[in-house]
């Protein structure tokens, strides 16, 4: 089999240097050798495992090359990398690409064109790395009706809240996201590991698998990580829990909810373990229970292996569409709204350290019917002190409500922090 490589960055030459690596496992597994037959980006690569081959700028010459069986685009962005893969796939070329914010935005396009023209889109290093989660939802629980799924699906958050969480001096977001940069974990411009796409475009992929349904990207919910404070972590830990930011897709049948938010995690729950760059994906179905999927989320290895993983895939079914491309069911889910849906929150009130205030914040709570699990106050100096709490799940509505009306309340100081418990 013969590809052409689009795009000479991370992901391309870690596909290329797995190719030559790998070979031998690759023919035999496989069936046949993968061989590299062009390298199209920008400007040519002047070291490592591309820059020996050959090499063109033209982009779109690669899908009407008679040696080229499939394209490979691993350039990003949603502009030429959408007509690349377009003029591909209208080209009778299969496609293998690693791009969330394409698919997630553009997929369902896509996958109508590689269906016309009876070519395959394959994307499985698009969500997670090296995690094999496209397969597990497409092959592993093709038969099982799922419930939920969660997952950790953002490294740099991830490590940038592990990093927060963990003991001796507190540290600031700013400190920990410029001592991630510094590690090569968050990029130059990190905002959209920081503010919540970058997981929500994997996400809707996720959900749109999981659920039979069309991608819905511009439908789900995004929180980033920006506003947690260091003294969230420490409470958090004294109420049982760590704070992880995941994306979580449930339907009830009926409705789907889909949103990437900051959570308070159980320090027993198998996510809450997942720490640094690591990504961890938790599916619950009726079948087969909770199966959970964990490892490397990106890297040049990781995300290459996925490419490679969907080549040979394609090898085996003999470049012809196979029975994993995504399925729609005719019902379409409603969406809920944040608002509509139900969880138990953290809440972090600043207030004024003077008799009855505590009293005055639950009344106002119990007003609201929002009962609680857990609450603590911790005095400051100036005369000031903070009460953390948990309430009991609750739809969301309420309790913005309630915070809102807190707000308003003469012994409260600032903004309320407001957190989901998962
Ligand atoms: N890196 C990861 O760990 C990871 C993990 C999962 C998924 N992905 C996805 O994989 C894809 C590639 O990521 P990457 O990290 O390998 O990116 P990268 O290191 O920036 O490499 C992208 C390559 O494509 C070239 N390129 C970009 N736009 C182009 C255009 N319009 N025309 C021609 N060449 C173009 C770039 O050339 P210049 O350098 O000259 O601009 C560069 O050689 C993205 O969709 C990304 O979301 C990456």
């Amino acid at each position: 089999m013969k590809i052409a490589i689009c795009g000479a960055g991370t992901v391309g030459t870690g596909v290329a240097q797995i190719l030559h690596d790998n070979a031998d496992l690759i023919k035999l597994r496989g069936g046949e050798a993968i061989e590299i037959a062009v390298v199209a980006s920008r400007r040519p690569p002047s070291e490592g495992p591309l820059a020996d081959l050959e090499f063109t700028s033209d982009l779109i010459s690669v899908c009407g090359r008679s040696d080229v069986d499939v394209v490979v685009e691993l350039m990003g962005g949603t502009t030429d990398a959408k007509h690349l893969i377009e003029t591909s796939l209208r080209a009778g070329k299969s496609v293998v690409t690693a791009n969330k914010a394409l698919i997630a935005e553009h997929g369902d396009d896509l996958f109508e064109i590689a269906a016309k023209h009876d070519v395959s889109l394959k994307f499985e290093a698009s969500v997670a790395g090296s995690i094999p989660i496209i397969k597990v939802l497409q092959e592993s629980l093709a038969g099982a009706r799922i419930g939920w799924i969660a997952g950790i699906i953002n490294g740099t958050a991830n490590f940038i809240l592990t990093e927060m969480a963990s003991e001796g001096v507190s540290r600031s977001f700013d400190t920990v996201l410029a001592e991630a940069q510094a590690l090569g974990y968050a990029e130059a411009d990190p905002t959209f590991d920081i503010d919540g796409t970058d997981a929500a475009h994997k996400l809707a992929i996720l959900g749109a698998l999981a659920f039979d349904q069309p991608l819905r990207f511009d439908q789900v919910h995004i929180e980033g990580i920006a506003e947690i404070d260091p003294s969230d972590f420490k409470f958090a830990k004294a109420f049982g829990y760590r704070i992880k930011h995941l994306g979580v897709a449930r339907s009830s049948g009926e409705s789907l909810e889909m949103a990437v938010y900051p959570c308070l995690v159980s320090t027993a729950a198998m996510l809450s373990g997942i720490d640094g760059v690591l990504n961890g994906v938790l599916v619950s179905s009726e079948a087969a229970g909770e199966t959970f999927c964990c490892g490397a989320g990106a890297g040049a290895g990781p995300t290459g292996n996925a490419v490679v993983a969907d080549l040979i895939d394609l090898q085996r079914q003999g470049l012809r569409p196979g029975s994993d491309a995504p399925r729609r069911t005719d019902e379409s889910l409603k969406m809920l709204r944040p608002e509509e849906t139900e969880a138990g929150f953290y809440l972090r009130i600043t207030v004024e350290d003077r008799p009855g205030v505590m009293s005055g914040i639950t009344t106002v709570l119990a007003d609201f019917g929002i009962s609680l699990d857990k609450i603590m106050q911790e005095d400051a100096a100036n005369h000031r002190a903070t009460i953390a709490l948990v309430t009991d799940s609750i739809v969301q509505g309420v309790v913005e409500q309630a915070v809102a009306k807190l707000e308003q309340h003469d012994a409260v100081l600032g903004k309320i922090q407001k957190i989901r418990v998962f």
